[in-house]
């Protein structure tokens, strides 16, 4: 079968590898219908995850159909239609049981990471049962690609960790993928204000149409500044940090009102400063962590009623083949306009 595979800091390749085949009795081998590309396969590329091994299979997102499985797969058969969770998880150990299948001892983000992932015509998953959701009849497969991570990562990181309630005002500092999924989740809680940051207008404008009710352009004037001002002074209840720089950081830090949370959301490579000389006395709480995609069914069942249209994220469609003509396009994603891209067969 074909895959892209990584080569080592900045080289990837379009390559022959051997089909996966099924190698515990809970593993289960999907043939890739759709997938896409993720900022974290740009960090990857970059050479900033080391633990990735030349000779990967990238990607950790994507729905297909179940092409093969062992003898211990109870819920899913052959033929049958899937989503593929970013996160695998066993069901059983200590954190799953805690519903922190992020840190399972047995998975948690492994796919295009310590094994092989989607960006290939088939992909062994293992612990089938509790790391594939099947896909309800006449579901539209591109729709249920942005389930796999992104939506679950900026609702579970950003929305509910940072507690969005009805009325608050909240700024989600960052509007790529991350930071939008962060947006339309975000208004399950009817928060008075949304207010987006990003250096990006297109984005920026994206953002409204997906209801923000104002933008801030971090690259023209001082961000802190525009977002107190539209605030009467008092900054936000909720500021999510979707970028993951010292200088976003920074930005949540200047803009959270006294009782508020920063929801940090994006990863960090260099360390940040904590302003704990200012924060202390103004009763904040901070939070972060890794998708758990524990909300994975429920967001299914609000796509399934129409409450969450995650297509809107969808850019760019390629045939898989043309994935590296893909990377190209999501590497100059301000540029082309990208946002997520849709790898077909
Ligand atoms: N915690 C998790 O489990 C988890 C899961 C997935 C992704 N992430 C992280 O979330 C972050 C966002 O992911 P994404 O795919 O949306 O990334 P992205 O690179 O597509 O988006 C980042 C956005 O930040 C904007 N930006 C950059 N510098 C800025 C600045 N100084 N001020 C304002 N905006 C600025 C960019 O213009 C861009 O629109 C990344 O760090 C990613 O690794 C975290
Ligand atoms: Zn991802
Ligand atoms: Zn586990």
């Amino acid at each position: 079968m074909k895959a892209l595979v990584y080569r080592g800091p900045v080289r990837k390749e379009w390559a022959d590898r051997p089909m996966p085949t099924v190698q515990a009795p809970t593993d289960a081998v999907v043939r890739i219908t759709k997938t896409t590309i993720c900022g974290t396969d740009l960090h990857i590329l970059k050479g900033d995850v080391p633990e990735v091994v030349d000779g990967r299979i990238l990607g950790h997102e994507g729905v297909g159909i179940v092409e093969e499985v062992g003898a211990g797969v109870r819920n899913f058969k052959v033929g049958d239609r899937v989503l593929i969770s970013c996160v695998t998880s066993c069901g059983k150990c200590e954190y799953c049981k805690k519903g922190m299948y992020s840190h399972c001892e047995d998975g948690g983000w492994i796919l295009g990471h310590l094994i092989d992932g989607t960006q290939a015509e088939y992909v062994r998953i293992p612990h089938a049962d509790t790391s594939l959701y099947p896909i309800p009849e006449g579901l539209d497969e591109e729709a249920l690609v942005m389930l796999s991570d992104i939506l679950p990562t900026g609702f579970e990181v950003g929305v509910l960790k940072g507690k969005v309630q009805p009325g608050d005002s909240v700024a989600i500092v960052g509007a790529g993928p991350v930071g939008l999924a962060a947006l339309l989740t975000a208004q399950f809680y009817s928060p008075a204000e949304i207010i987006m940051v990003d250096l990006d207008d297109n984005r920026l404008e994206v953002a409204r149409a997906f209801g923000a009710t104002k933008t801030v352009n971090s690259s023209r004037g001082n961000p802190v500044e525009a977002v107190l001002e539209l605030t009467e002074g008092k900054g936000v209840n909720v500021a999510i940090e979707a970028v993951g720089i010292p200088a976003t950081f920074d930005i949540c830090q200047g803009i959270v009102a006294v009782g508020g949370h920063i929801a940090n959301v994006g990863v960090h490579g260099k360390s940040v400063n904590l302003h704990l000389e200012k924060l202390w006395i103004r009763n904040i709480t901070l939070t972060t962590g890794l998708v758990d995609t524990y909300s994975t069914s429920m967001l299914l069942k609000t796509v399934i009623a129409g409450k969450l249209e995650p297509k809107k994220l969808i850019t760019h469609r390629f045939p898989l083949s043309d994935i590296e003509k893909a990377y190209d396009v999501f590497e100059n994603a301000a540029k082309e306009r990208a946002l997520k891209v849709i790898l077909y067969q």
